[in-house]
């Protein structure tokens, strides 16, 4: 696909087939991950793939899904993430990366879609519950957790007319409006003045 296209049609997805994802394919969003651009270079952040079974059951009683909707778009037990990516700050090496974890998460969301892997970022997360349950030590900080697996939606862009919240339609089809292009690009200056 088209990089643009890729950009496109990426959605947060929160409903997944139950196939496997293969490790050596997380392992390659890890690693596209670690070429994201980071304030001076400094590299504070490290991650964890979660792709066991058991870990996975536990891990997801600490996230958060689709809050406007909420809870109609938790996923149910057969519509869970299949695997997660962990994405850890050190802080002893910078204490806020927050916006290198973000250009980061942004490739492996990107690179995930680009083989038809949904995914979905998960910032409202239960952090400290994360580091009991992966066993993290207290020098990191957990950013956010990266749901992953096969698409079981297709949720739906659409141009926002003032309302950006997304929702569900009578069909059960989520609904992501965002900012039409002409409210938010100006042209060598900012306004009409
Ligand atoms: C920093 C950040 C945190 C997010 N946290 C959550 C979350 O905890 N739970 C969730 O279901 N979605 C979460 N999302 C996904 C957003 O809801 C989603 O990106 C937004 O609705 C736009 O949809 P789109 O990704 O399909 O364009 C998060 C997104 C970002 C950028």
């Amino acid at each position: 696909m088209d990089i643009i296209d890729l950009i496109k049609t990426r959605r947060s997805v929160r409903r997944f087939s139950q196939e496997k994802l293969d490790r050596n394919f997380l392992i390659e969003l890890v690693d596209a991950a670690r070429c994201a651009p980071a304030t001076a270079n400094v590299q504070a952040l490290e991650y964890i793939i979660v792709d066991e079974t058991k870990t996975c059951q536990h891990l997801f009683e600490a996230l958060s899904w689709a809050g406007h909707v909420r809870p109609k778009r938790n996923p149910q037990p057969n519509q869970r993430p299949v695997a997660y990516i962990v994405v850890l700050i050190d802080t002893k090496i910078k204490k806020d990366a927050a916006v290198d974890a973000a250009a980061a998460i942004g490739n492996i969301l990107l690179a995930a879609w680009g083989k038809g892997v949904g995914s979905c970022w998960l910032g409202a997360v239960d952090k400290i519950k994360i580091l009991e349950i992966l066993n993290i030590d207290e020098k990191y900080l957990v950013d956010s957790v990266i749901a992953l697996g096969k698409p079981a939606e297709t949720p739906v862009m659409e141009d926002a007319a003032e309302d950006t919240k997304y929702y569900l339609d009578d069909k059960d089809v989520l609904h992501v409006p965002k900012r039409p292009l002409k409210k938010i690009l100006h042209l060598n200056k900012f306004g009409s003045k």
